[in-house]
């Protein structure tokens, strides 16, 4: 193949590409607030389990991390005193499992709360969605939905879920806290939905070092055993 044909192939298959994103991030009429995350840093995902635990919890489950996961996870390695204190009663095996019985839940808010384990990449827009929806509370502009479940980024607008960091109404001087939380807890449940993903990243990083030496030496060696053919 000539170099020219390389390129407009690999043109090609970019173009291709780059349409297929604009399409699935298409579709939704409202455009999403970029959530301002970190998986990699412990403070943020620190206080994010914080959030979770003390807010979330109380109706949402995020069943595939146990509390021991959060002692072994290099990026959150909590102590096991605040394992203990995080986990009352619940055995160090137990996920994330929160109080509130289906029964209760579907009595109170008419619903089951989601587990909250693979919400992130389950859906549309991933953590931007999810940092969205919880700083998107609002008063309905046609009032049809009753207030307090009015959400600018639920799909319908309509949500069961009562606006858990207080969004709507708050006062000016909350406001950089609320962001702040939902931040944390979005960068927390981006983290655990896929808790080897930092290890990944690295390992790339070092697959793709050894592949650019390799090249060096195959290039140096093809140098040294062509050197006398002319
Ligand atoms: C008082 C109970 C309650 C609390 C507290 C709560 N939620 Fe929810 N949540 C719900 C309910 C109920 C739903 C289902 C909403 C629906 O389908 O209309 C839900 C749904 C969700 C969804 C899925 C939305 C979707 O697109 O289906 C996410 C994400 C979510 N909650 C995140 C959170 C986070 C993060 C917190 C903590 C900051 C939290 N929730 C706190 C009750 C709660």
């Amino acid at each position: 193949m000539k170099f020219n044909t390389i390129l407009l192939s690999l043109a090609a298959v970019l173009m291709m590409l780059t349409s297929q994103v604009a399409l699935a991030s298409g579709g939704s009429s409202v455009a999403l607030k970029h959530a301002n995350i970190d998986v990699t840093d412990r403070e943020q995902l620190l206080r994010g389990l914080i959030v979770f635990t003390d807010i979330c919890m109380g109706c949402h489950s995020a069943k595939y991390v146990t509390f021991k996961g959060l002692m072994d996870y290099p990026e959150l390695g909590i102590s096991r005193e605040m394992a203990d204190e995080l986990r009352g009663e619940k055995p160090l095996m137990s996920g994330l499992i929160t109080d509130l019985s289906p029964e209760d839940a579907t009595e109170s808010y008419g619903k089951v709360p989601p587990d909250l384990s693979l919400i992130v990449p389950g859906r549309r827009g991933g953590a931007d969605y999810v940092y969205s929806l919880l700083t998107g509370y609002a008063h309905d502009p046609e009032g049809k939905v009753p207030e307090g479940n009015y959400n600018l980024y639920f799909p319908g607008h309509s949500t069961a879920m009562p606006d858990p960091l207080g969004w709507l109404d708050h006062e000016p001087e909350d406001e950089a806290e609320i962001i702040q939380q939902a931040n944390d807890v979005t960068a927390f449940l981006a983290f655990i939905s896929d808790p080897h993903q930092n290890e990944r990243r690295t390992m790339g990083k070092y697959v793709i070092g050894f592949l650019i030496l390799l090249t060096l030496v195959l290039f140096l060696l093809k140098k040294e055993i062509w050197k006398d053919v002319h």
